[in-house]
C-alpha cells in the first residue's frame, strides 16, 4: 500500500517537474511566478529524493529518478536540478571487472565544474551538495581520485565500494583530496584546497598497494562511515588544514578479527594525522602497526578502539608524536591489547577508557619534559604480569621537567597501579614511622605534598613531626615512645601556587 500510494506520488512530483521544464523552455526566461513554481516543484522534488533514500525498506532505485541519467548530465547553469552525478553514466563498470578510473574521474570533474553558488569561505565555491553516486557498485581503479580544481566544496562521494588493480601506484591513495598542479576553480584562492568534501558510505580497498584517503591542507572534511582495508601505507592521511572529521569507521590493513596468525607481521599505520583541530571518533582499527600516530595538536579521539597489533608484538594503538606541545585528548576509548605512547607530552588528558590485556601508557622522554598530563578515571585489566598501568620510557632522557602530572582515580586489576598521589597508613610503638611509597608512585624521588595525622591512645600528648621526605619515603617522628596510627597522603602533582 505505502508502495503504491509513493509511486503515486512520484509520478504526481514528476509530472509537476516536466510541466515546469515545459514551461520554463516555452516561455519567457526569468517570469518570476514560473521560477517559483519551477523553484517550489523542484524543492518538493528534492525532499521526495531525500526521503527515499534515507527508507531503507522502500528500494526505489534512485536511479530511475534522477534526471542525471543522461551521459552528460551536468546542469547547465541557470537550470537547478538536483547534482546527483551517477557513474554508471559515465560508463564505470559495477562488477568491477574493467577499469573505471576515467569514468570515476569523468564524474567527479563534472560535479566539481558544476554550477556553484557563491562561496563557502572565500575562495571556495559552493558546489550546492553535488552528488557523485558509486550507486551501490565495486569499482577498480589505477590511479588516484582527485579533484581536477582546487577551491571547491559542498560536493559528496558516496555509496560504493573502490578498489586499487595490481597497477595502482604504492604511494597513491584512492581517494586523494590534494592539489598537486592543478588550477583553481575561482578567481579568488583559498588558502585551503578544499571546504566541506564528505566522503561517505565507502567501502575502499587499497589492494596492498598505496593508501585510503588522503586529505591535504582542507577545511571541515567527513569521512563517515567508511570501510577501509588493505592499506599498505595509511588507511588515512590528514595533512595541514583542519577539521577533519573521522566517524564511524573501521579500519584494517588485513581483514581479520583478532587472534591472527600473521598479527605480527601486520605493518601501516590507520589513520595518520599531521594537522590540528580533528576528530576520531566512533573509530575501529583491527590491523595495523600503529592504530593512529598524531603529529598535530588539539586532535580528539573518542570512542576508539584500537585492536591493530598487540603491544608486546611491537604494535601501538595511539602514538602522539609531538613532543613539547602535545594538546590531546583521548576519551571513551578502548585499547585492546594496544598502548598509548607519548613523546614528551604537554598537555595530554586520557580519561573514562578501558585498557585491555596489559595495555598501558607509555610517557616516553625526549628531553625530559611532561607536563599538564592527566590520566583519571581509568579501567585496566592485564594478565598479571606485573606491567604498570603507566609507564616511563627514559631511555633517551630521565625526566627533568615534571609539573601538573595527574594520575589517579585509575581501576586496575592484575596490573600494577601507578599514581601521582597515595595514601598509606602504619600502626607503630615508638618514636619513628616511616611510610614508603615507591610501590605505587609514578616518578621517583618526587614528593611535592604531604599531609598526616597522628593518632594515639594512652595518657601522653607526644609532641610529632614530618621529619623526612626523600627518596619517595615519608618519616613522622614524636618526641616520646608511643602507640600509634599514622595516616600520610602525597602528591606528585600539585603545582606551586603562585
Ligand atoms: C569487485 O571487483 C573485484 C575486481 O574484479 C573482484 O575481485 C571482487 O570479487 C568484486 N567484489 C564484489 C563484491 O563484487
Ligand atoms: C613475517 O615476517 C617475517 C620477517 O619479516 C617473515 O620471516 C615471516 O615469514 C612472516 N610471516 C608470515 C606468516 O608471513
Ligand atoms: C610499646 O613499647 C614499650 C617499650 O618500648 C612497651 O613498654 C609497651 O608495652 C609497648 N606497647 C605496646 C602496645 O606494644
Ligand atoms: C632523610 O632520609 C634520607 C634517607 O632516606 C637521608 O639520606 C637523609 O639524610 C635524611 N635527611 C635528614 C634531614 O635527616
Amino acid at each position: 500500500m505505502a508502495r503504491v500510494a509513493l509511486m503515486r506520488f512520484l509520478l504526481l512530483v514528476m509530472a509537476c517537474f516536466f510541466v515546469t521544464k515545459a514551461y520554463d523552455e516555452n516561455l519567457p526566461p526569468r517570469t518570476i511566478s514560473v521560477n517559483n513554481y519551477h523553484h517550489e516543484a523542484m524543492h518538493r522534488l528534492k525532499a521526495f529524493k531525500a526521503s527515499i533514500t534515507r527508507l531503507d525498506s522502500i528500494a526505489s532505485p534512485p536511479s530511475s529518478l534522477s534526471p542525471s541519467s543522461t551521459p552528460s548530465p551536468l546542469p547547465s547553469q541557470g537550470q537547478k536540478k538536483p547534482r546527483v552525478y551517477l557513474v554508471t553514466s559515465y560508463g564505470a563498470d559495477p562488477t568491477g571487472n574493467s577499469d573505471s578510473t576515467e569514468a570515476l574521474l569523468a564524474a567527479i570533474a563534472d560535479a566539481a565544474n558544476g554550477p556553484s553558488e557563491g562561496f563557502l569561505i572565500r575562495g571556495i565555491s559552493d558546489l550546492g551538495g553535488a552528488q557523485i553516486y558509486l550507486q551501490g557498485g565495486n569499482y577498480t581503479i589505477s590511479k588516484p581520485l582527485k579533484l581536477p580544481v582546487a577551491g571547491v566544496g559542498n560536493l559528496m562521494i558516496h555509496g560504493g565500494t573502490i578498489r586499487a588493480s595490481e597497477n595502482f601506484p604504492p604511494d597513491g591513495y584512492l581517494i586523494d583530496l590534494s592539489t598537486r598542479g592543478e588550477s583553481k576553480k575561482s578567481s579568488t584562492s583559498s588558502s585551503y584546497n578544499y571546504e566541506f568534501i564528505t566522503l561517505k558510505d565507502l567501502l575502499l580497498d587499497s589492494n596492498f598497494r598505496g593508501g585510503g584517503i588522503s586529505v591535504i591542507n582542507s577545511l571541515r572534511t567527513n569521512i563517515d562511515n567508511c570501510y577501509i582495508t588493505h592499506f599498505a601505507t595509511n588507511g588515512i592521511l590528514v595533512q595541514s588544514g583542519h577539521e577533519t572529521y573521522i566517524r564511524n569507521s573501521f579500519l584494517g590493513q588485513h581483514i581479520t578479527a583478532g587472534g591472527d596468525k600473521e598479527e605480527r607481521n601486520f605493518s601501516g599505520t590507520g589513520i595518520r594525522l599531521q594537522g590540528n583541530d580533528n576528530a576520531v571518533t566512533d573509530v575501529v582499527i583491527f590491523s595495523a602497526a600503529i592504530g593512529i600516530l598524531v603529529s598535530g595538536q588539539a586532535n580528539v579521539f573518542s570512542g576508539v578502539h584500537c585492536y591493530n597489533k598487540a603491544s608486546s608484538f611491537g604494535g601501538t594503538g595511539i602514538y602522539l608524536k609531538l613532543p613539547g606541545l602535545t594538546q590531546t585528548r583521548i576519551v571513551n576509548s578502548y585499547m585492546d591489547y594496544t598502548n598509548i605512547v607519548a613523546e614528551d607530552p604537554v598537555q595530554l588528558h586520557i580519561s573514562s577508557s578501558f585498557f585491555l590485556g596489559d595495555a598501558n601508557i607509555v610517557l616516553k622522554s625526549i628531553k625530559g619534559v611532561v607536563n599538564g598530563v592527566s590520566i583519571v578515571d581509568n579501567m585496566f585489566t592485564g594478565l598479571n604480569k606485573g606491567v604498570e598501568i603507566v609507564k616511563l620510557d627514559e631511555s633517551n632522557s630521565p625526566f627533568k621537567q615534571i609539573d601538573q602530572v595527574i594520575v589517579d582515580r585509575n581501576i586496575v586489576k592484575g596490573m600494577d597501579l601507578k599514581a601521582t598521589a597515595a595514601k598509606k597508613s602504619i600502626n607503630g610503638n615508638g618514636t619513628s614511622w616511616t611510610l614508603d611509597f615507591n610501590k605505587i608512585l609514578l616518578f621517583p624521588n618526587l614528593i611535592k605534598h604531604v599531609m598526616y595525622s597522628f593518632s594515639s591512645i594512652g595518657n601522653t600528648f607526644p609532641n610529632h613531626a614530618l621529619r623526612n621526605v626523600s627518596e619517595n619515603r615519608v618519616v613522622i617522628e614524636s618526641n616520646e615512645a608511643v602507640t600509634a596510627n599514622v595516616f600520610v597522603t602525597v602528591d606528585q602533582g600539585i603545582a606551586n601556587s603562585p
